[in-house]
């Protein structure tokens, strides 16, 4: 019994795991362990044998049995202390440096302006800044030779000798997603299409790349005042002003028939900008009564449908809003510069909860 007790002891000690532990109570006090069968042969003793022999076993079974539970709460102690250490969290230290990367101004312009247009009803349309000459002018009513195309100063691709699909361009506006819109919508209609635009030129005002917010709505009813009114609404909003003056210049685009030119009312204070007061005036968009030839190559019946456009320079109104006095910085991908004119990208702009803070 001695025997007994000293291997098992031993072997409860050594264990590394439950699953030898259970090894060990199996091949012990197990129904068919050693301690067990020992048990067993008390029935075949004499009484006397028996009345030393039960006692003794019992104990050993009993202690065998403690042996086993203090070793298993040991092993349980140690695997939590081993994942306390591997887990362990020093709350002391310096939390990580301050963010690197903000929202670029122009992101935030467009967002801005996409929450003010959503409230009044208008969807995000998108197209592809590769397009067709088709759609980029032709369909928008400015035919091969119209001088509009020469104004534009157009990337076109590069075409090899012989391959005669039609020319692609880098879209020069975000019109040509008007004419897209309409072939997959049809009407009525009410998008707007924010993104980037190319054209061939480079100075303090002029990017070869940059950003325009195209609006459409066509419906049965749709005249120059609506036009007036969503572009009021909208300027208001997005300068956070309760009042403005807009100017509805006359001017010209092949697409639009009325065409006008948007002023807003302004001043400049010690270099600041203050809107909706003043004696200057500030160009922002083109817009007028989409052309019924533009509605009919988007597959739309001009007798039946009328309605607005727009056209706004998205770089143009951020530089306005924020204060940014070069365009060219908003390219540079200068983190300095982003740190100071960014924004925190969780605040995402909304009419209710403030476009800009
Ligand atoms: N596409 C014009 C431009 O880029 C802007 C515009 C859009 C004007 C829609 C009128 C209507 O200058």
């Amino acid at each position: 019994m001695d025997d007994l007790k000293a291997k098992y002891l031993g072997e409860i000690a050594d264990a590394a795991d439950e699953a030898t532990l259970e090894t060990i109570r199996v091949a012990a006090i197990g129904k068919k362990g050693e301690v067990s069968l020992k048990m067993r042969e008390l029935g075949k003793m004499t009484p006397e044998e028996r009345q030393t022999a039960g006692p003794a076993l019992n104990a050993l079974k009993n202690e065998l049995t403690s042996a086993l539970a203090a070793r298993k709460a040991g092993l349980a102690d140690a695997a939590l202390d081993e994942r306390l250490r591997n887990e362990w969290l020093d709350v002391t230290l310096p939390s990580r440096p301050s963010r690197q990367g903000t929202l670029h101004p122009i992101s935030q312009a467009s967002e801005e302006i996409t929450a003010i247009f959503a409230e009044m009803g208008f969807a995000v349309a998108e197209g592809p800044r590769i397009d067709t000459d088709w759609y980029n002018f032709d369909a928008l009513n400015i035919p091969s030779h119209h001088p509009a195309r020469a104004e534009m100063d157009t990337f076109y691709m590069h075409r090899a000798k012989g391959d005669d699909r039609p020319p692609h361009v880098l879209r020069t506006h975000t019109s040509p997603v008007q004419i897209r819109s309409m072939e997959a919508q049809g009407a009525p209609i009410r998008i707007i299409c924010p993104g980037g635009v190319y054209r061939a030129d480079y100075d303090q005002t002029h990017t070869p790349m940059f950003h325009q917010v195209e609006g459409l709505a066509l419906d049965t009813d749709i005249s120059m005042a609506n036009l007036k009114w969503v572009l009021e609404e909208f300027v208001k909003a997005y300068f956070e002003v309760d009042d403005v003056e807009l100017r509805f210049r006359a001017s010209h685009f092949p697409f639009t028939e009325p065409s006008a030119e948007v002023d807003i009312r302004c001043s400049w204070k010690d270099g600041t900008l203050k809107i909706g007061e003043g004696d200057d005036w500030l160009e922002i968009l083109g817009s007028g009564m989409v052309h019924p030839k533009v509605i009919a190559a988007g597959g739309i019946d001009p007798d039946v449908y009328q309605g607005f456009a727009f056209g706004m320079g998205i770089d143009r109104v951020a530089m306005l809003k924020y204060g940014i006095p070069d365009l060219r910085a908003f390219f540079d991908s200068d983190l300095r510069w982003l740190r100071h004119y960014g924004f925190v990208s969780l605040d995402v702009p909304t009419l209710h909860g403030g476009l800009s803070r």
